[in-house]
């Protein structure tokens, strides 16, 4: 390479390096992530009608894996579609809420912060109808771990605490005849493997070996105060 050609490429170096220092790489987008289909259903496998749900009262089911708890919501209002990050840089629309008036709604009831979540003993992380610190909204889902607080209204995203990104949504469709809800995928920053690297002994115990079973055709839906012994409100 002769003086002038190994100075040109210098030189293009040199501007790509700075213009890769001004324009850091964009971010990939998150997509919802299909599992299978899961009906949700009461304990006797009768479906849940949509207009059975109490506003604003915390239901959980399990989804995608038979370990992985999800809490289900009728917040009495419209949920809009929001643009939210993962924790990654990655962006994503959430939907919004489905159902005649858009308002239900349900996310990974796995803390995004330390994946406290509930289970038959005791839950630290739930839906609050009246707001859990002075100065926030109501209607927020609090976890009393370290008090991160997520918006259910707007995708979960983080409203204060140390959760670095949104509690991962899992997407439903509204059958509008027959008003049943079905769980078909997530979306967002997914915590399922740290979550099951965590808790590993735990869930051996809790639910056996089919933790990581996926859930399948069903999902029972109970009251997270008849699922639950101790629902925690700090
Ligand atoms: S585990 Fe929920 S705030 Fe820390």
């Amino acid at each position: 390479m002769d003086r002038r050609s190994f100075m040109q490429t210098c030189t293009a170096g040199a501007a790509g390096v700075s213009l890769a220092a001004s324009f850091p790489a964009l971010a990939a987008d998150a997509r919802p992530k299909e599992y299978a289909r899961a009906l949700l259903v009461n304990e006797r496998g009768d479906p849940w009608r949509a207009a059975q749900l109490v506003p604003q009262t915390n239901y959980v089911f399990h989804y995608p894996f038979e370990a992985t708890p999800v809490f289900l919501l009728e917040l009495g209002r419209p949920a809009l579609p929001h643009a939210l990050n993962t924790q990654d840089k990655d962006g994503y629309s959430w939907p919004g809420g489905v159902g005649k008036n858009r308002s239900i709604v349900a996310f990974s009831a796995i803390c995004a912060h330390q994946l406290v979540y509930p289970t038959r003993e005791v839950s630290f992380i739930s839906f609050r109808k009246t707001r859990a610190q002075k100065g926030l909204q109501d209607g927020l889902i609090h976890c009393c771990a370290e008090h991160s607080q997520y918006d259910p209204a707007r995708g979960a995203r983080v409203l204060s605490g140390p959760a670095p990104q949104p509690l991962c949504a899992v997407l439903l469709q509204h059958d509008p005849k027959a008003d049943t809800l079905t769980a078909h995928a997530t979306l967002g920053g997914e915590l399922f493997d740290a979550f099951f690297r965590k808790y590993e002994m735990k869930l051996s115990l809790e639910v056996g070996t089919k933790a990581r079973n996926a859930v399948r055709g069903q999902a029972v839906v109970r009251e997270l105060d008849k699922f639950c012994r101790n629902s925690i409100q700090c």
